[in-house]
C-alpha cells in the first residue's frame, strides 16, 4: 500500500517535472527566435544598427546563458532527452553570444557580426542531432528575408526547425551550376548542410539520393567534389536496402547501442584516410545513432561509449563553423568514465586534434591555457598512480 503511493508519488513528480520542463524549453526557444529573427537582417545589411544589434546581441547572450545555467542545474532540459551534447553546445552557444555582445557593446561591429553570424551554427547544431523534435512548417517569424542570401535564409529556417522550407533553398542552391562553378567550396557546403538534414533528421534515403543525383549532373562541379559524391552515392544505395527498422522511439537502449556500434564500423570500413570526406554518409548516420544513445542512456559506460562515437564523427565530418568542437566531446567521454581505457582512447583522440589545430608552417604552438586543459584532461584519463 505505502509502495503504491509511492510510486504513485513519484510518478506524479515525474509527470509535472516533465509538464514544467517541457514548455519552459519551448518557450526560450520561441525566445531565441525571435532574437534571431531581429538580428539576422542587421548582419546582412552591411550598415547595421548598431542600437538593434546591441539590444539583441544582449538579450541573446542573457538567453544563452539561461538555457546554460538551466542545463547545468537541471530545471531546464528539453523534454525527453538527456544528450549531453545539449549541454557541450549550449555552453559554447552561451560563450560565443557573449563575446560577440561584449565586442559589439565596445564598439568592435565588425567582429561582433561575424561572431554573431556563427551563432546559428549551435541553433542547427542542437536541432540536426537526430530525427526528434517537431518542425515548423509554418513558424511565424516576421523577417524581412528578403536582405538575406540563400544560404543565409535556410539556415534562419533550419535554425528555427522550419527543416522543409530550410530544404528548399538548400535545394536551389544545390541545383546553381554558376555557384558550383565560381565557389565550389561554398556550394559543397551547402550540399553537406542539406545532407546533413536529409540523413539525420529526415532519415530519408530516397531523397539523399535524389538529391546526389542532382549534385552529379551539374556541369560546374569538380572532380574532386565529384569522386566524394559518388562514393555518397553507394552508400546511400546501400542504405536503401536496409530492411525498414522500428522507429527510434520504440528502439531499447541495448538496441540502439548495437544500431550505432553497426553503423560506425561501416563508417569505418567505408574512410580510407583518417580525415578524407568518402564516409560523409556513414558518419552522419553514426552520429544521429550517438545522440540516439545519449537521449535516452543513463549509464556512464555506455555514455562514454557514445560520446566517444560522436566525437569521432564530428571530427570525420570538419563541418567548417564546428570545428574542432569535436574535441569538447572526447572532454565529456573523459569526464564521463575517468581513469579507464576508455578515457584514454579519448584523450589521445583529443590530443592529436589539439597538435593538429595547432600546427602550422612554423611547427606546433600550443597556447598555454589549452596545454593546460591537455595536462588536466590526461591526468583525469590515465589511471591514478599507485601511493608508493
Ligand atoms: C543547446 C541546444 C539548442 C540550441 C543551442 C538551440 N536549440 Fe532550439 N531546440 C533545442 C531542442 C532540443 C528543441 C526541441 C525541443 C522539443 O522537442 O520541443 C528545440 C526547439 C526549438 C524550437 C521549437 C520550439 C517549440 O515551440 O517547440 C525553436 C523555434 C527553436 N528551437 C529555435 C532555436 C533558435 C533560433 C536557436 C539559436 C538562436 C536555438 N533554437 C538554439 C535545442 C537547442
Amino acid at each position: 500500500m505505502k509502495k503504491q503511493f509511492l510510486l504513485a508519488l513519484a510518478f506524479s513528480f515525474s509527470l509535472n517535472g516533465f509538464a514544467q520542463t517541457a514548455p519552459k524549453w519551448q518557450e526560450k526557444m520561441q525566445e531565441l527566435a525571435a532574437v534571431l529573427a531581429n538580428l539576422l537582417p542587421e548582419l546582412a545589411s552591411e550598415k547595421s544598427d548598431p542600437k538593434i544589434l546591441e539590444k539583441n546581441a544582449k538579450k541573446l547572450s542573457e538567453l544563452s546563458h539561461g538555457i546554460e545555467m538551466g542545463r547545468k542545474k537541471g530545471n531546464l532540459i528539453p523534454p525527453g532527452d538527456l544528450d549531453p551534447s545539449v549541454m557541450i553546445l549550449s555552453r559554447k552557444f552561451a560563450e560565443t553570444s557573449k563575446q560577440a555582445y561584449l565586442a559589439i557593446h565596445q564598439e568592435q561591429l565588425e567582429y561582433g557580426k561575424s561572431l554573431l553570424k556563427t551563432v546559428t551554427t549551435y541553433c542547427v547544431g542542437c536541432h540536426t542531432r537526430h530525427e526528434n523534435g517537431p518542425d515548423f512548417p509554418f513558424f511565424p517569424l516576421d523577417v524581412r528575408t528578403e536582405k538575406l542570401t540563400p544560404t543565409e535564409r535556410a539556415n534562419l529556417y533550419v535554425s528555427t526547425r522550419q527543416f522543409d522550407k530550410g530544404l528548399i533553398e538548400f535545394q536551389k542552391l544545390i541545383s546553381d551550376e554558376n555557384l558550383a562553378k565560381t565557389q565550389p567550396f561554398a556550394w559543397g557546403r551547402n550540399l553537406r548542410q542539406a545532407l546533413a538534414i536529409i540523413v539525420r533528421v529526415k532519415q530519408d534515403s530516397l531523397l539523399a539520393e535524389t538529391t546526389i543525383e542532382k549534385a552529379l549532373k551539374l556541369s560546374g562541379v569538380p572532380d574532386f567534389e565529384k569522386e566524394a559524391i559518388l562514393h555518397w552515392k553507394k552508400a546511400i544505395e546501400k542504405w536503401k536496402k536496409e530492411p525498414a527498422s522500428a522507429s527510434t522511439n520504440d528502439k531499447t537502449q541495448s538496441q540502439l547501442v548495437k544500431e550505432m556500434n553497426r553503423l560506425n564500423l561501416e563508417a569505418q570500413q567505408a574512410q580510407s584516410g583518417p580525415l578524407d570526406h568518402v564516409a560523409e554518409i556513414q558518419y552522419l548516420r553514426t552520429s544521429a545513432a550517438a545522440h540516439d544513445v545519449l537521449r535516452v542512456s543513463k549509464n556512464p559506460k555506455v555514455k562514454a561509449e557514445a560520446l566517444f562515437v560522436a566525437g569521432t564523427s564530428y571530427e570525420s565530418l570538419a563541418t567548417p563553423n564546428f570545428w574542432p568542437l569535436h574535441e569538447l566531446w572526447y572532454e565529456a567521454c573523459i569526464r564521463e568514465l575517468p581513469h579507464t581505457s576508455l578515457a584514454v582512447r579519448c584523450y589521445n583522440r583529443l590530443e592529436e586534434s589539439v597538435y593538429f589545430g595547432f600546427t602550422g608552417s612554423a611547427g606546433t604552438h600550443i597556447p598555454g591555457d589549452v596545454e593546460e586543459n591537455l595536462k588536466k584532461m590526461k591526468a583525469l584519463a590515465v589511471a591514478p598512480s599507485k601511493p608508493r
